[in-house]
C-alpha cells in the first residue's frame, strides 16, 4: 500500500502537460470491441483504469498490444466471448460500457455489476431502459448483469437523468442496430463527444454529440483505424487548482480551453488570473483569493468530479464560500477526513457551507475516492508541515504519475511504498 509525502507551502511554478482523459480512454477502450478490426488509441493516459480495461478486453478473446505507455492496438475481431464476471471488472465502475459494446457488437453480454467510487447510490436504471428499448431482455442475478437480444432496433429513448453512462452506453448498444436511434436529454460532457467522434472515425453515423439530442443512425459494421482520445478536463481543473491554492504561477498545457470554462470563470472571480491560450491555460494566483459560491452541474456547468479540489481551494480562500453537489446524491464524505488538517466546512445535506481559514496545518489523510485523493494532495500542497495520504490506489486510477508532475512544478512530495 502506497503513499504519499508532500511538504507543502510551496508555490508552485511551471508548465504542466495535461495527459488524456481518463473518463474518454474508459469508454473508447471498451467502444473497440464494437469494431471487428485493428483500432489504434493514442494519447491514452497511463493510469491503473487502462490498464485493468486491457486486461479485460484481452480476457475476451482480442488481442491487444502497448506500442508505448500511451497507445494500444487492439484486434477485437478475434473476440469470442461475450462474459467479463471476474471480480476486478466489477470494481471499475467503467466496466459497464462492456454491457453496451458486447451487446452492440454480439447481441449479447453477461458482466460483473459495475463498482467504482462509492459516492451515494451508483444506479444504472438509465442504462438498462436504454437497452430494453432497443429490444433487449435484461436481469441481474447474484451481481452479475445479462443482456441479449434477437434484433437490436432504433428508437427514442429520453434519459429521465442527464447521465454520461447511460448516454455512452446506449451510444455502444446503438451504433450497429437497425434503423435510426434518439437519445434524449442527453449528457453533452468532452467525453461524450470523444467516444461519438471516435465511433463515427470507424464509420459509425452519429450526429449531435455534445448537445441533448443524440441521433445514431445505425450501420452494419465498423471498420478499423486510429485515435486519439481529447485531453482530460479534470485532470487539468486540479491543476489549475494547485496553481490557485498554492499562489503560484502554472501554465497547464494541451488542454482544451473551452472545456475549462466554468473553471476558468469561477477562479477569475476568486481573484486568480486565467489568460488563455490556443491549447493552454496560465494560471496566476499572486493575490488575495476571495470566496465565492459554486453549484456542480453537467456540462457545460461546473464538474462535479472538481467539487473536491474547488472544496479544498474554497476552505483556504477569504470569507465564506457554499459549494452545492447537485448531480451526486452523497459526494461530501470526504468532509470530514479534511477536518483534521484544519479545513472548516459544514455540511447539510447538498449544501457544504465553507469557512475559508488563512493556514492548514499538515495531517495524516486517507483517500476515500479518486477526487476526494485528489483534493488530499491540493491541501497538503497549502499546508503547512507534512501531509500524508494513503489509499493512494484511489489516486493512481485517474492521475498519470501525479508526483512526478507536481515535483516537476516545484512541489516537494513522493511516494513512500
Ligand atoms: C461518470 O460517471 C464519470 N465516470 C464520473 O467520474 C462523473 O462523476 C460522472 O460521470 C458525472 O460527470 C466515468 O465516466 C467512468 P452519471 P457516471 O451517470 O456515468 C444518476 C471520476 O471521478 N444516474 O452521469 O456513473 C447518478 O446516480 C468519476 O472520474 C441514475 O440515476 O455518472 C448521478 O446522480 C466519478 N441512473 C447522476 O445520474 C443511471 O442509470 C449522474 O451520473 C445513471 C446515473
Amino acid at each position: 500500500m502506497s503513499k504519499l509525502c508532500i511538504q507543502g507551502g510551496i508555490h508552485l511554478k511551471g508548465d504542466v502537460l495535461i495527459s488524456g482523459a481518463k473518463n474518454a480512454a474508459v469508454a473508447i477502450l471498451p467502444a473497440t470491441i464494437l469494431v471487428n478490426d485493428v483500432t489504434v488509441i493514442e494519447n491514452l493516459p497511463n493510469i491503473n483504469d487502462v490498464a485493468i480495461l486491457n486486461e479485460v478486453i484481452q480476457s475476451l478473446g482480442a488481442v491487444t498490444e502497448f506500442l508505448d505507455s500511451h497507445t494500444l492496438k487492439i484486434d477485437a475481431s478475434t473476440i469470442y466471448k461475450c462474459s467479463a464476471i471476474e471480480p476486478e471488472v466489477g470494481e471499475l465502475r467503467a466496466s459497464y460500457y462492456l454491457i453496451g459494446a458486447l451487446l452492440g457488437r454480439f447481441k449479447y453480454a453477461e458482466v460483473a455489476m459495475p463498482g467504482g467510487c462509492d459516492f451515494g447510490g451508483r444506479p444504472i436504471d438509465q442504462h438498462i431502459k436504454g437497452f430494453k428499448a432497443l429490444g433487449a431482455e435484461v436481469e441481474i442475478v447474484d451481481n452479475i448483469i445479462r443482456v441479449h437480444a434477437k434484433e437490436l432496433v432504433g428508437t427514442r429513448i429520453y434519459l429521465d437523468v442527464v447521465s454520461v453512462g447511460a448516454t455512452i452506453n446506449i451510444l455502444l448498444a446503438a451504433v450497429l442496430a437497425q434503423g435510426t436511434t434518439v437519445i434524449e436529454n442527453a449528457a453533452k460532457e468532452p467525453h461524450v463527444v470523444d467516444v461519438a467522434n471516435f465511433l463515427n472515425k470507424m464509420g459509425a453515423k452519429i450526429t449531435g454529440a455534445g448537445t441533448h439530442l443524440i441521433r445514431i443512425k445505425g450501420v452494419e459494421r465498423l471498420g478499423g483505424g486510429r485515435y486519439s482520445t481529447v485531453p482530460d478536463q479534470i485532470e487539468a481543473g486540479t491543476y489549475m487548482i494547485a496553481a490557485a491554492i498554492t499562489g503560484g504561477d502554472v501554465c497547464v498545457r494541451n488542454i482544451i480551453p473551452e472545456h475549462m470554462e466554468s473553471l476558468s470563470s469561477k477562479l477569475r472571480e476568486m481573484g486568480v488570473q486565467v489568460l488563455e491560450g490556443d491549447d493552454f491555460l496560465q494560471v496566476v494566483a499572486q493575490r488575495k483569493i476571495t470566496a465565492t459560491n459554486v453549484k456542480t452541474l453537467p456540462y457545460p456547468g461546473f464538474p462535479t468530479d472538481l467539487q473536491p479540489q474547488m472544496a479544498a481551494l474554497l476552505a483556504v480562500s477569504e470569507g465564506v464560500s457554499t459549494m452545492v453537489e447537485s448531480v451526486f446524491d452523497n459526494r461530501f464524505q470526504y468532509i470530514e477526513e479534511l477536518g483534521n488538517i484544519g479545513i472548516n466546512i459544514k455540511v447539510d445535506g447538498n449544501k457544504a457551507t465553507i469557512e475559508g481559514v488563512n493556514t492548514l496545518k499538515g495531517a495524516k489523510l486517507s483517500a476515500t475516492d479518486l477526487r476526494a485523493g485528489a483534493a488530499m494532495v491540493l491541501v497538503g500542497l497549502r499546508a503547512l508541515g507534512e501531509t500524508t495520504i494513503d489509499n493512494v490506489r484511489y489516486i493512481d486510477r485517474g492521475y498519470e504519475e501525479i508526483e512526478k508532475k507536481l515535483t516537476a512544478l516545484g512541489a516537494k512530495i513522493y511516494r513512500i511504498e
